[in-house]
């Protein structure tokens, strides 16, 4: 649905009005390497993509403020003054969580009619809920002018997502779909927060996304597994070494260290976070010298370490790379975001992008029953308001 269209469904359902509609949008994101390493205060680099969630908003002179989105049926309202609670599993919760944190600042809104409307695919792992979160808080910061810096919108989703959905993320969905930059990818530092934009030139080079379609049924309580486990291995090296996170510790230092880890899976998990560390600063350093080989094969590094030391990704994704990896115009490829499912991303030169999609495609039908969809990423801008 383009915007002219959204304006016209937003009409539909809430009438003429007298007040200005607003549009906003926010963008999905893939990341490019440092997987599992953001709630370890590690480095990550992902880039925006040109999908994602767009809102139209208005103001309502009341109290209420009303949800509703063209991908779903399930539509939602709070009355302002009244507490609010979280939904089930409604999309619903998003904007709510927002709207929660912001209450939290003594941040006040005023009703509104909000419609949103998303173009990424669903449940595919590329972002949507924070895409959600980003271009909520976006909209509610522009109209009520509230002066937020982008950051601390950042900062807002990741809380709204924590405390209000109840889904212990990490910082790196929100703040790439916050702080994305067309063309670039985001260098960014979990602990300190501090980032660069890094320029993606990749001549002759897609980055392309494969999408397992498949279901990510324990993706949470895996995801919160994880976590548990990088706290544990902590614990058991701070009894030598005290220490805030994984990443602070170099590969050189945990070589050294790790025995004092006695459970050899949390030794692995412990593994994998530093050495994605190592492998996420060596990248960008390829990137900036433009060895673009030298990146994919980290990327295909990354990938093998999140299947035998984190233990991420399963048949469908080892699929999909493994069959990628054998089309000669792969420069390398890996899972991308949580897990379990979801997507892969693979840098392939343009070429062969064609021989990628059939051969993978078919491949991976016949061995997993599947259907994998495919999408040649741009990378976009991060949220942002729009013209209607
Ligand atoms: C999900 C989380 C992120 C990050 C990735 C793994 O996308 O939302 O915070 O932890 O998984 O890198």
């Amino acid at each position: 649905m383009n915007t002219k269209e959204l304006k016209q469904a937003f009409i539909a359902l809430y009438g003429e009005g007298d007040g200005q509609i607003q549009a906003y949008f926010a963008p999905g994101r893939v990341n490019l390497i440092g997987e599992h390493t953001d709630y370890n205060g590690g480095y990550v680099f992902p880039c925006a993509l040109s999908f994602g969630t767009y809102l139209l908003a208005r103001k309502n002179n009341s109290r209420i403020v009303r949800f509703a989105t063209t991908n779903f049926d399930h539509r939602g309202e709070v009355v302002l003054d009244e507490p609010f609670e979280k939904e089930g599993k409604s999309w619903i919760n998003y904007p709510l969580g927002v709207i929660s944190e912001l209450h939290k600042e003594a941040k006040e809104i005023e009703g509104l009619d909000m419609l949103y409307s998303g173009d990424i695919p669903n449940g595919a792992g590329l972002s949507s809920s924070a895409s959600i979160e980003m271009v909520t808080g976006t909209a509610l910061n522009d109209i009520f002018g509230f002066n937020i810096e982008k950051m601390d919108l950042v900062k807002i989703g990741q809380n709204a997502e924590n405390k209000f959905v109840g889904v212990n993320c990490g910082i790196m969905d929100q703040f790439a779909s916050g702080m994305g930059a067309k063309d670039h990818a985001l260098f960014l530092n979990c602990e300190t927060l501090d980032y660069e934009k890094v320029p993606l030139v990749l001549d002759g080079i897609k980055i392309v996304i494969a999408n397992t379609n498949l279901r990510r049924g324990l993706a949470e309580s895996k995801y919160n597994e994880r976590r548990s486990e990088c706290d544990a291995a902590v614990a058991e090296i701070s009894k030598v070494k005290p220490i805030p996170n994984l990443s602070r510790l170099s590969l050189d230092e945990f070589r050294e260290l790790s025995a004092n880890i006695t459970d050899e899976v949390i030794k692995r998990r412990a593994h994998h976070v530093i050495s994605e560390n190592d492998r996420t600063l060596r990248a960008i350093s390829a990137l900036n010298a433009g060895d673009l080989e030298e990146f994919g094969k980290l990327m295909n590094q990354s990938h093998d370490s999140l299947r035998d030391d984190y233990e991420v990704t399963g048949k469908e994704l080892d699929t999909l790379v493994e069959e990628a990896r054998k089309i000669p115009g792969t420069i390398g490829s890996r899972m991308t975001g949580a897990g379990f499912g979801g997507c892969t991303v693979s840098l392939v030169k343009e070429d062969s992008i064609d021989d990628f999609i059939s051969q993978v495609g078919e491949k991976y039908k016949e061995k997993t029953g599947l259907k994998a969809d495919f999408y040649i990423a741009e990378v976009g801008d991060g949220a942002k308001k729009i013209e209607l």
